[in-house]
């Protein structure tokens, strides 16, 4: 491994992410390249948390851009403050300044302190040092802003007519999330370095809730990513991420659990289940079948047997409706 990637992976690690190879590589090559990285995977797998970390690992600033459906350019770019210029007009009128033509009145309001500026034209006029562009969850802004996005991933320039051209100083790092609800374009993809990030394997579960709950005995932490590998094989309308494993060691954690037992697991399901189905699906005797053949197996025959309890329990279970 270059010594340039060890030492991106150990500023993650040194966040609290817990960091492979591939990804420790893609991050190095982004900056590298001065690429933006697209990262694809399913909620809850680590995406948003890199650009988090990245930033805070190269102590700058994180710039957020949420995507929604039916988000604009004006609402990514820029906008004026309307209210601002009304009162600035309402003032004038009333304190009689005369003598200013329309043409000078106008550039007064549509000049910098009127203008509020929305994360891309923020991360472009970064004053001081590149910060992190997070462009989160692309996949839900329509295709019409995606268009848009590629344009200002080009040049890193905006032209707002009534100022001019600003122009980035310090190109943003840019990070792009996607949960794959729908498939992203071509050109986009072109533009990006890609990285999918999968659900973790047990050894990378154990790690994270290791170091994101504080205090976990690795017993408990084994356990916690032990049950979580069967139940992401289990069918279920949501399966969950690494969000929820965090949420439920803290949960047990915080009844004061140091292992898995029934009464506590079924307690503490709302943490991991987050839909009434699900919940059925798995509480009572399937909880224990989970921990009692979890309990049974040397964590390294995990991986492979995982598959197969959560096949057992899939065939328990009348036929989702
Ligand atoms: N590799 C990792 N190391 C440490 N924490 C992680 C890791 N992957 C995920 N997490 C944690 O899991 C949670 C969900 O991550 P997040 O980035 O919000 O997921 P996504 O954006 O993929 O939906 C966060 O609390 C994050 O800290
Ligand atoms: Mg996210």
């Amino acid at each position: 491994m270059l010594p340039q990637i060890a030492e991106i992976q150990s500023r993650l690690e040194r966040q609290h992410y817990v960091t492979d190879r591939a990804i420790a590589t893609t991050v190095y090559l982004a900056m590298e390249l001065r690429k933006p990285v697209l990262i694809e995977g399913q909620a809850g797998v680590g995406k948003t948390e890199i650009a988090k970390v990245l930033a805070a690992s190269l102590e700058t600033e994180l710039i957020r851009l949420q995507c929604y459906e039916g988000l604009d350019a004006s609402s990514a770019l820029y906008e004026w403050n309307y209210p601002k210029q009304m009162l600035h007009i309402r003032l004038q009128e009333a304190a009689h300044v005369e003598g200013r033509s329309v043409r000078q009145a106008e550039a007064e309001i549509f000049s910098e302190p009127y203008l509020l500026q929305r994360p891309l034209l923020r991360a472009i006029s970064h004053p001081d040092r590149a910060p992190v562009l997070l462009i989160d969850e692309v996949d839900r802004a329509d295709e019409e802003f995606e268009a848009f996005l590629l344009e200002v991933l080009s040049d890193f320039q905006v032209t707002i007519p009534e100022l001019g051209t600003v122009k980035a100083e310090h190109r943003p790092y840019v990070v792009l999330t996607s949960n794959r609800t729908r498939e992203l374009s071509d050109a986009l993809k072109r533009r990006c370095l890609y990285l999918w990030i999968d659900y973790p394997d047990f050894e990378k579960e154990v790690r994270i809730i290791e170091s994101k709950v504080e205090g976990i005995n690795h017993h408990l932490a084994e356990q916690v990513a032990g049950f979580m590998q069967v139940v992401r094989r289990v069918r279920l309308g949501k399966t969950p991420g690494m969000a929820e494993s965090i949420d439920w060691a803290m949960s047990l954690m915080a009844l004061h659990a140091d292992h898995l037992e029934p009464e506590a697991v079924n307690a503490t399901l709302g943490a991991i289940l987050k839909d009434r189905d699900d919940v059925n699906r798995l509480s009572g005797t399937r909880a224990e079948t989970i921990i009692s053949e979890i309990g049974r197996l040397d964590p390294k025959d995990l991986a492979t047997a995982a598959p197969s309890i959560a096949q057992r329990i899939d065939k328990e279970l009348a036929p989702r409706s």
